[in-house]
């Protein structure tokens, strides 16, 4: 039994911010941005939306593609760390909003890493044959997260969700294999630090602007770039697979930079590998969803391709997941 890509879908909010655009916000240039990042713009969503309205479109969408009707899945799983409210779960908004009355729903919270953290648990579910179809989503509104005055982060992040349909199938394609890895000694390198149960809501905690995201992002770049790799490696180690059976990969899409460093490392060409985050820039859990979903668009995902994603984020955390198409 395994767990087929049987739907994707995404959807990114209207409104564009370009490297101009932030140029007049924050001590920053087009030219540092790029050469630095290779994001020339994000999408940044507009006061009425949030993380389940964009969820769902992109979930919606992937359940168009597999014809696939709201009261036939079995379980949400939403990997995000700006949900619509501290709790209950953004997983449940997206059920009612779907209409998925026989699903049961929860988030998952891995940062970056979270869409990987939510494949694999939905492909442990449909290969322990507890159901037969699971929305895989990744959301985030990180333009309500971001520090809109730091320099150093604010350039970096935007909006958009993406949603896998995953479907149980006697075949030999679908989730060949998940590896996931935690490091929480590096907290404090990339994270919120207010205002959860540490440090809640108070007055000192707003004007030191504790609820917005914090990065020292050339520690975080080092141990990304090598974590990626690992993970990736062990990935095509565990299936008996080398870079050169890669059909795709599609990697978390954080910077340029890292991730030509990763394909190089890998030993992949630029045919290889999928690139979007000139367009989008970082949308943590949200960039591998919503990459499948364009790659599929444009014809690069072929029956029987092999397909390697890996990602890292805050936590630390990191995985992989190797896909046969
Ligand atoms: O999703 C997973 C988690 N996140 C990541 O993977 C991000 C990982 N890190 C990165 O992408 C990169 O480290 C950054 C893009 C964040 C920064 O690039 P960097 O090459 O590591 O630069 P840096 O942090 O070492 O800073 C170099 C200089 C500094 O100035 P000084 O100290 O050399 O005078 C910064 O203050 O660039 C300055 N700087 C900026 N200058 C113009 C930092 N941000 C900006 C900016 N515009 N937006």
């Amino acid at each position: 039994m395994k767990a087929r890509i049987v739907g994707t879908g995404s959807y990114l909010p209207e409104q564009t911010r370009t490297n101009y655009d932030l140029e007049k916000m924050v001590d920053t240039s087009h030219d540092w941005i790029v050469a630095r990042t290779g994001i020339e713009e994000r999408r940044i969503a507009d006061a009425t939306e949030c993380t389940s309205d964009m969820a769902t479109i992109a979930a919606q969408r992937a359940m168009d593609m597999a014809g696939v009707t709201a009261d036939e899945i079995d379980m949400i799983v939403l990997g995000t760390i700006t949900g619509d409210y501290p709790w209950p779960a953004t997983a449940c908004i997206v059920q009612a909003n779907l209409g998925a009355k026989n699903a049961f729903a929860y988030d998952v919270s891995a940062a970056c890493s979270g869409f990987l953290y939510a494949l694999s648990s939905a492909n442990d579910f449909i290969v322990a044959g507890r159901g037969k179809r699971v929305l895989v989503i990744g959301a985030e509104t990180l333009s309500r997260a971001v520090d809109w005055t730091d320099r150093n982060t604010c350039v970096l992040f935007g909006d958009g969700a993406g949603a896998i349909l995953l479907e149980a199938q006697e075949s030999d394609s679908g989730v060949l294999s998940c590896h996931l890895h935690s490091d929480g000694n590096f907290l404090e390198l990339l994270y919120q630090p207010g205002f959860g149960a540490k440090h809640p809501v108070s007055v000192e905690g707003i004007g030191a602007r504790l609820s917005y995201l914090k990065m020292q992002g050339n520690e975080v770049f080092k141990v990304a770039v090598r974590s990626l790799t690992e993970v990736s490696k062990e990935a095509l180690a565990a299936n008996g697979y080398t870079s050169a059976d890669v059909g795709q990969f599609i990697p978390h899409q954080a910077n340029l930079r890292i991730l030509e460093a990763t394909t190089k490392r890998l030993g992949l060409t630029e045919e290889q590998s999928f690139i979007n985050v000139h367009k989008y820039g970082n949308t943590s859990g949200a960039t591998i969803p919503i990459a499948i979903d364009e790659a599929y668009q444009q014809g690069l995902l072929k029956e029987g391709d092999l397909i390697l994603s890996a990602a890292f984020g805050g936590g630390f955390t990191w995985g992989s997941a190797l896909i046969r198409w």
